[in-house]
C-alpha cells in the first residue's frame, strides 16, 4: 500500500522540511514508494524555501532540501495523508484549531513518539538557535524516521503487505 505521510511544523521552514527530506530518503533507500510532503501551521513563510541552517545540515548528511516551499498545513490535507507527524505539542494544538470538527485523532501524532511513546518528546522549535540546535533537530528527526521505516519494514515482512 502506498502510504501518504505529512510531516508538520509551525513555519514549515525548519523543522518539517528536514522531516520531509529524511523521510524522503529513508524510503527510497528502504524501495517505499510513499508519498511523503510537509506543512506549516503557520501561514506566514509560504512559497519560503527552508531555513540556510536546515539546508545545510541536510547537505551535510546527504540530503537536498533546497527547492522545498514552504505551505501551510490545510482541514484537507486530512483526506490526503494518512499519517500526520507532529515536531510539538504546540503544533498538533494547532492542527486542532485549524481543522476543528474535520480533526482525526487517529491519524496525528508527535513524530517523536515513534521511538518514545506517551512521553510527550518535541524535537524543539530552532528558530531562534544557532546552527548546532539544527544538527540536534536532524538528529532527533533521523532517528524517529529510522523507526518509522523499520516499523512498516516488519509489516511488510510479517504479512507480505504494509500496514
Ligand atoms: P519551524 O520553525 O516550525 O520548525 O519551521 C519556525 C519557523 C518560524 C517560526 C516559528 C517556528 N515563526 O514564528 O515565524
Amino acid at each position: 500500500m502506498l502510504m501518504k505521510i505529512l510531516m508538520v511544523c509551525l513555519g514549515n521552514i525548519c523543522r518539517s522540511p528536514l522531516a520531509e527530506g529524511i523521510l524522503k530518503q529513508k524510503a527510497a533507500d528502504a524501495g517505499l514508494r510513499w508519498h511523503i510532503e510537509s506543512a506549516g501551521t503557520i501561514g506566514f513563510h509560504t512559497g519560503i524555501a527552508p531555513h540556510h541552517f536546515s539546508k545545510k545540515v541536510a547537505l551535510l548528511n546527504g540530503i537536498n532540501i533546497d527547492n522545498k516551499r514552504s505551505r501551510e498545513f490545510i482541514t484537507a490535507d486530512f483526506n490526503r495523508f494518512d499519517r500526520i507527524y507532529a515536531m510539538s505539542a504546540d503544533v498538533i494544538d494547532e492542527i486542532k484549531k485549524i481543522a476543528g470538527k474535520n480533526f482525526i485523532e487517529k491519524k496525528v501524532s508527535l513524530m517523536m513518539d515513534e521511538l518514545f511513546p506517551g512521553q510527550n518528546i518535541e524535537v524543539p522549535d530552532p528558530w531562534y538557535g544557532t546552527e548546532p540546535d539544527f544538527h540536534n533537530v536532524y538528529k532527533l528527526i533521523d532517528s524517529a524516521c529510522k523507526k518509522i521505516i523499520e516499523k512498516y519494514a516488519a509489516g511488510i515482512n510479517q504479512h507480505g503487505a504494509f500496514q
